[in-house]
């Protein structure tokens, strides 16, 4: 599923020196050809502390320094989601490649925004899905589009952590795109999408916390086919974070948690059960670097295995679900309808 050519050298730049940009760094050492070319945070001293602790070359005070420094290749936009559109939009302006965390936005209308402007310019941008690029899912995925399963019926599948409200405020602040939908949701959305497509019915229930973002939500997922999914998220319990996806002849297990499984259990009816290992190499997010590298070295504008259609749908499915459950969102910059 991935190109079949080697990863050309990419100089990365990394906007937002926060959790995950961290993590992304360490990893980005297993993706091949990826460079640590620059860093780039709302204050100069912060990106010179990230630079000098993961090995970057450059540090800017500005995201628009970085935008503008010719020698970086590709962007990874990691700033929480309500800022995605305005970064986003930026790079495409600049005409830079752009790897972009999920969600890819708060709401669909500017997911759909970004996505025709990218088009228009020609400029490659690809939401960091990061599970989809594992070697075991992407077998897993191979395995049900040959039809290894039958007929797909339907996926479960969750995603959820205990949150405690003064530990990381970023995911219950309305600013700031919070709520398990948009944060925890948005994995099992996306797994559903790959295997089952867009759904034409959404039905939502969840729960509002003290700052008024959905806390938990479980999410019904109808398919013009007859198929359905079922998803859970959440920020109050122990949710195990897995998924299976059931088809006519046969299911399949991701053990959790399904960002990034140790293994994923194959069950075909009538014969022994198949086991797909998913070594991760590090923590598994470098295997998107190197996609995106594949990506621009082929020339495309697009991601084969991440599509933006695909992002699309996930953002319509979680715009939805947040609609129902009663969690109001905003991207910042983005123009209000
Ligand atoms: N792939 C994964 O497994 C994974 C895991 C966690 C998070 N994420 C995603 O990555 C994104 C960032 O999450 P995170 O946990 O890294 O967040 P975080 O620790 O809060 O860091 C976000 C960074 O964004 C920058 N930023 C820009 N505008 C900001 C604003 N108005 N408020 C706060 N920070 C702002 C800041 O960097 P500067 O101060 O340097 O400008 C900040 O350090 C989110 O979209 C999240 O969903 C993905």
């Amino acid at each position: 599923m991935l190109l079949p050519m080697s990863a050309p050298t990419i100089r990365w730049g990394f906007i937002a020196t926060g959790w995950i940009s961290g993590d992304a760094a360490a990893d980005l050492g297993h993706a091949p050809g990826a460079v640590r070319h620059a860093v780039a945070s709302r204050r100069l001293e912060k990106a010179r502390q990230f630079a000098a602790e993961h090995g970057f070359a450059r540090a800017y005070g500005s995201y628009a320094e970085l935008l503008a420094d010719p020698d970086v290749d590709a962007v990874y936009v990691a700033t929480p989601h309500a800022q995605h559109w305005t970064v986003v939009n930026d790079a495409i302006a600049a005409g830079k490649p752009v790897l972009v965390e999920k969600a890819f936005t708060c709401t669909h209308a500017a997911a759909a925004d970004l996505v025709e402007r990218a088009r228009a310019a020609g400029v490659f941008v690809m939401e960091a899905m990061w599970n989809r690029f594992q070697p075991g899912m992407r077998e897993l995925r191979r395995r049900v589009a040959d039809g290894h399963l039958g007929d797909v019926r339907a996926v479960h599948a969750d995603l959820g952590f205990v949150n405690e409200y003064h530990h990381l405020a970023r995911l219950v602040d309305p600013a700031n795109g919070g709520g398990a939908l948009l944060d925890t949701c948005v994995y099992p959305a996306a797994f559903a999408q790959w295997f089952l497509g867009t759904p034409d019915v959404v039905r939502a229930v969840g729960t509002l916390g003290p700052t008024g973002v959905d806390v938990e939500a479980g999410v019904l997922l109808g398919y013009p086919s007859g198929a359905h999914a079922v998803l859970s998220c959440g920020f109050t319990a122990d949710w195990p974070g897995g998924a299976t996806v059931v088809g006519t002849e046969g299911h399949a297990v991701v053990e959790p948690r399904m960002n990034h499984p140790p293994r994923i259990l194959v069950h075909r009816r009538g014969r022994d059960v198949e086991v797909i290992d998913n070594p991760l190499g590090g923590q598994g997010l470098w295997h998107e670097f190197a996609h995106v590298g594949e990506c621009l070295a082929a020339g495309l504008t697009e991601s084969p295995v991440m599509p933006l259609d695909d992002t699309l749908g996930v953002m319509a499915t979680l715009d939805q679900a947040c609609d129902q459950v009663g969690t109001p969102h905003v991207d910042e910059g983005f123009p209000a309808a």
